[in-house]
């Protein structure tokens, strides 16, 4: 079973009401929220306050991944706004290991990002204290992108280390995504879709999420 996450970073800002109904209605399984912050990524998005307002509209899975410098600074802003999932960069923070750590203390899903150009071996020892790796398949910081199919290659090696390690750890794949290439990436081992794009910019997410789960359900996981 697959999860998926549409993007808001997507939508129209201006009737997020409205948005935020048609994924509701699209069968969405989370929704995820880019926080960016002008200075991890050239690119700015939205905070913690309008999180909260979305909150309070909505009682989905906000899986909120944060591209912004030093995150740690801002763990409490977003948990109060109301995120479950709490997906940080390796390569924004001063201390990993303490942010994370600080994060599960809290009781919220804690997730690790690596962007397509940090090697995955960077990510290997920190598996183990999180709940989700994030591998991202674009650069960071923009939508519509298209898809970096050598980025699965990082997918791969985390799913046979989880797998070998008896580790429950979500794998999310982020940017690029749509209803062909999905398959490619659940058959590598991620289980968390995130799309931006290709569901909100479709005038039928519901059949785009169908498809996607339909797609991964006919490429599971397939070790090498
Ligand atoms: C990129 C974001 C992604 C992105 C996904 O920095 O993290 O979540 O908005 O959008 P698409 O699916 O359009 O690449
Ligand atoms: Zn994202």
């Amino acid at each position: 079973m697959i999860y998926v996450a549409p993007s808001l970073f997507a939508a129209d800002f201006g009737d997020l009401r409205t948005e935020i109904r048609r994924m509701i209605d699209a069968d969405a399984n989370y929704i995820h929220l880019d926080v960016m912050d002008g200075a991890f990524v050239p690119n700015i998005s939205f905070g913690a306050t309008v999180i909260s307002c979305l909150r309070k509209r909505c009682s989905m899975i906000f899986d909120v991944h944060l591209m912004i410098e030093d995150p740690i600074r801002f763990v409490d802003d977003f948990i109060r706004a109301g995120a479950d999932i709490i997906t940080v960069h390796l390569e924004a923070c001063k201390d990993v290991k303490k942010t994370i750590r600080y994060i599960r203390s809290k009781e919220v899903r804690v997730g690790l990002a690596i962007s397509p150009e940090t090697p995955v071996e960077k990510i290997i020892p920190y598996l183990s204290e999180v709940d989700m790796a994030m591998v991202m398949t674009v650069r960071p910081g923009f939508g519509g992108q298209k898809f970096k199919p050598e980025c699965l290659e990082k997918v791969r090696t985390i799913k046979r280390y989880a797998v070998s390690h008896n580790l429950d750890l979500d794998i999310e794949v982020d940017g690029g995504l749509n209803e062909d290439n999905t398959a490619l990436a659940t058959e590598a081992g991620a289980n968390v879709i995130v799309a931006g794009s290709s569901i909100f910019k479709s005038k039928h997410p519901g059949h785009v999420i169908a498809k996607m789960r339909s797609n991964a359900d006919a490429h599971p996981y397939k070790p090498e």
